[in-house]
């Protein structure tokens, strides 16, 4: 199969490109290689992928590359809620209309679409009440992020209910895993600790994410790409649902250090509260399963991923902290 991957040289998307070579498609990667994004995350399948780097706002570049494939898997966007916070125009264009873009290149060479986004665009749950996010879920997005998600997430059904595009959707909760930027939770507090730095709680650390391992986000992915129905909206979600300040207190535990050796930091604006997911659709219909169950060995095989590649994110660490030092967090 012939993929354009757009957003590859991303934290997932470049874990998804170096499983699809090793599957043996054949990958060209659309890539603006923003701060987010780096040609080293894809070095282990280099000589055997293209790396386009441009903007998936670029109509022209986009209708090129969608006719020579067989199926776009859109992973570009500006993900970062903090980034969003302080300025929301690039999620605007990249996510808004860069989505528009990529509908249109499908909609003219009648290409397969799978287009990513996130459980964020269904708002946030109560912290004391069992309900989790279905495919019925009616969108709330609260944050700039979110919303540009969210509005992306409606073009594509509109795309499909009305020109017939033939696209898959899927809303996937919090990643971790290697290539994740140092920007993000768990590799920051990882990356402080590893660079004699205090790990950063925002406010009490009540707040719960829902987490899932790349790779199993990613296997979900091929599944909808190989037998997604057509329109359909899939929820991935590995039914791991832990505050911020276990997972703080754990990464503390896990790298040797005292569980409370950490600083509460200025929360977030509008922090949503609770994500998760109710995956049935996904394993009902398509058999997925994750298969990194096991939170704390996914945590220890990322720290270990993090201690032995400080020559990729070492260059990063700098000026993120200062980002995040200036805005008090
Ligand atoms: P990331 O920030 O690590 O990577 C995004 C990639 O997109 C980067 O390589 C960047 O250079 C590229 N990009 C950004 N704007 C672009 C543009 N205008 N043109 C071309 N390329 C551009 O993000 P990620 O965490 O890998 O997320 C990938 C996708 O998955 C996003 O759509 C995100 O909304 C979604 N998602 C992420 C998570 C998560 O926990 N990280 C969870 C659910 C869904
Ligand atoms: O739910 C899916 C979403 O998960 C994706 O759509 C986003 O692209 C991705 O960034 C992620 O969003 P979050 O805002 O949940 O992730 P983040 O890693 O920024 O933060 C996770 C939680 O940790 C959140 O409650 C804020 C908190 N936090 C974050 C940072 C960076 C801290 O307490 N301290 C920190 O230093």
């Amino acid at each position: 199969m012939r993929l354009l991957v757009t957003g590859g040289a991303g934290f997932i998307g470049a874990n998804f490109v170096q499983d699809a070579v090793r599957d043996g498609a054949s990958v060209t990667v659309l890539d603006a290689l923003t701060y987010a994004g780096s040609r080293e995350s894809l070095a282990p399948v280099a000589d055997r992928i293209r790396l386009v780097e441009g903007d998936v706002c670029d109509a022209a570049l986009v209708s090129s590359l969608t006719a020579d494939a067989d199926a776009v898997v859109h992973f570009a966007a500006e993900t970062h809620v903090d980034n969003a916070l302080a300025d929301p125009a690039p999620f605007v264009q990249s996510n808004v209309v860069g989505t528009f873009t990529v509908l249109e290149a499908v909609r003219r060479h009648g290409v397969r679409l799978h287009h990513i986004s996130t459980d964020e665009v269904y708002g946030d749950l109560p912290l004391d009440d069992p309900a989790r996010f279905t495919e019925n879920t009616p969108y709330n997005p609260s944050s700039p992020y979110s919303s540009t998600k969210a509005a992306a997430d409606l073009l594509v059904r509109a795309w499909v209910r009305s020109y017939g595009v033939h696209a898959t959707l899927s809303n996937c909760s919090n990643n971790y895993g290697p290539y994740q930027h140092v920007e993000k939770f768990i590799p920051r507090q990882i990356t402080n600790v590893l660079t004699g730095r205090r790990p950063k709680l925002y406010g009490a650390g009540a707040n719960v994410r829902d987490w899932i391992h790349v790779d199993d986000h990613n296997a979900a992915v091929r599944r909808i790409l190989a037998d997604g129905k057509a329109g359909q909206t899939y929820l991935i979600g590995a039914q791991c649902e832990q505050n911020n300040l276990t997972v703080m207190r754990t990464l503390l535990r896990l790298m040797g250090r005292d569980p409370d050796d950490f600083d509460h930091v200025t929360d977030r604006a509008g922090h949503d509260l609770r994500y998760a997911i109710d995956p049935s659709t996904l394993t009902d219909e398509l058999g997925w399963k994750p298969v990194h169950t096991d939170f704390e060995d996914g945590l220890r095989n990322t720290i270990d991923w993090y201690r032995a590649n400080e020559s990729w994110w070492g260059p990063l660490k700098e000026q993120v902290e200062a980002n995040y030092q200036e805005r008090g967090q």
